[in-house]
């Protein structure tokens, strides 16, 4: 007889952001021609840039062609893209060498397969709200989650509190959903908390592209010590385009070792077994981004998406509506307006106005009665759901 993973059981009946595209698809079938504006799920609009589509196109090329084709490449990803996202960090003083580097289709799936290499004794620690993928993925290993609250008071920026204890630690910075970041400061302590616990700090980095005040960290290894405590994970969805391309990388430093194991053998290992590597044409599309000419083409499309986050903070402001994130984060997290509790303030957007944003109940506890609309929307729509918001909310 076979038994099923009974732990699913234990999830909610579906993902957050699929219930939010069956709602959607419900209002669209009522309303055929209502236009809906969707600022829910934060997948960019933009255009993959020219200096990634010429790579691909010549990637396409070289494996058309029998002399240059390529079969499997390297699980770990290809030694041209380790040594250029090396190179990426070591340009605001980070040194993480290419054999650390772990290339992916994104940070979805290593952030959910890396449980496999940490035993399901441990206590989870995630903050609320938070990123769903982290709580559903430990839900699926049968693990004890412990939450840290962000609230209004701690800017959405939890911190370990004396009694804190736990194993492994999520944190998101700039975070999803909320949009805060993390100070040096408070990195440092999550930091001294992980080596003093003999704790793993698991660090999502997929937006660090959009800060822009240098006095705040892009990477957990710009903290001292994080090294020997941290696995960082990074996507090129939100940094260039990539969300339906998938690419991304995990870091897992040589110094990282846990009952005399070091964790970088141990995810090497997980991943030559069980994954056979990112595309060659991907990774030479990846590969572009890192040129000079590459670097300047999604910096601009990272700007054209904050502009669109000056513009959603601009009317909430006027609206007198209160907010966070959208400074150094595409996301903007606002408090719905007279006391609405999220799922409620969801479909009055969705009804009235015809706007999809994500309920910040769908995060977790801490996020009832809050709202997340995301930037990367196209210029046209964010205006004119702004307008809507500006005369009917
Ligand atoms: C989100 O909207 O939270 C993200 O786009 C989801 C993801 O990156 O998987």
């Amino acid at each position: 007889m076979a038994y099923i993973n009974a732990n699913y059981l234990n999830l909610k009946d579906s993902y957050l952001f699929s219930e939010i595209n069956r709602k959607v698809r419900e209002e669209a079938a009522k309303n055929p021609e209502k236009k809906i504006i969707r600022m829910g799920i934060g997948d960019v609009t933009l255009p993959l840039v020219p200096e990634v589509v010429s790579a691909m196109h010549k990637a396409v090329d070289e494996m058309a062609s029998a002399e240059t084709f390529r079969g499997y490449g390297p699980e770990q990803g290809y030694e041209f893209l380790r040594e250029d996202i090396s190179k990426y960090y070591a340009a605001f003083g980070v040194e993480v060498a290419p054999g650390e580097i772990f290339i992916s289709d994104g940070t979805k799936s290593d952030i959910a397969n890396i449980t496999d290499i940490f035993s399901d004794d441990n206590t989870i620690i995630v903050p609320d709200p938070v990123y769903p993928v982290y709580v559903d993925t430990n839900i699926m290993c049968g693990r004890k989650i412990v939450y840290v609250a962000g609230t209004a008071e701690n800017n959405f920026l939890p911190m370990p509190s004396a009694d804190l204890k736990g194993d492994i630690i999520y944190l998101c910075s700039p975070n999803n959903p909320t949009g805060a970041v993390y100070s040096k400061e408070q990195l440092e302590i999550w930091v001294e908390f992980a080596l003093a616990n003999q704790a793993i700090i698991l660090f999502d980095a997929a937006y660090e592209a959009y800060i822009h005040d240098a006095s705040l960290p892009r990477s957990i290894y710009q903290i001292a010590g994080a090294r020997k405590c941290a696995i960082e994970f990074c996507s090129l969805s939100k940094t260039a385009g990539f969300t339906g391309t998938r690419c991304g990388y995990t870091i897992v430093p040589e110094e990282l070792v846990m009952q005399e194991v070091s964790l970088n053998k141990l995810w090497n290992r997980r991943q030559s077994t069980k994954f056979n590597g990112t595309a060659y044409v991907i990774q030479k599309a990846a590969q572009a981004i890192y040129t000079p000419e590459g670097q300047k083409q999604v910096h601009e499309q990272v700007e054209y998406y904050m502009q669109n986050a000056r513009i959603i903070a601009d009317t909430l402001k006027e609206k007198g509506i209160s907010f966070v994130g959208g400074d150094n984060s595409p996301y903007i997290w606002l408090k719905c307006p007279n006391g609405m509790k999220s799922w409620e303030f969801f479909d009055h957007l969705l009804v009235n106005l015809g706007i999809v944003g994500t309920p910040g109940a769908g995060f977790g506890e801490n996020g009832e009665g809050y709202f997340r609309l995301t930037a990367f929307g196209n210029r046209e729509n964010t205006i004119e759901a702004m307008q809507r918001i500006k005369d009917l909310l």
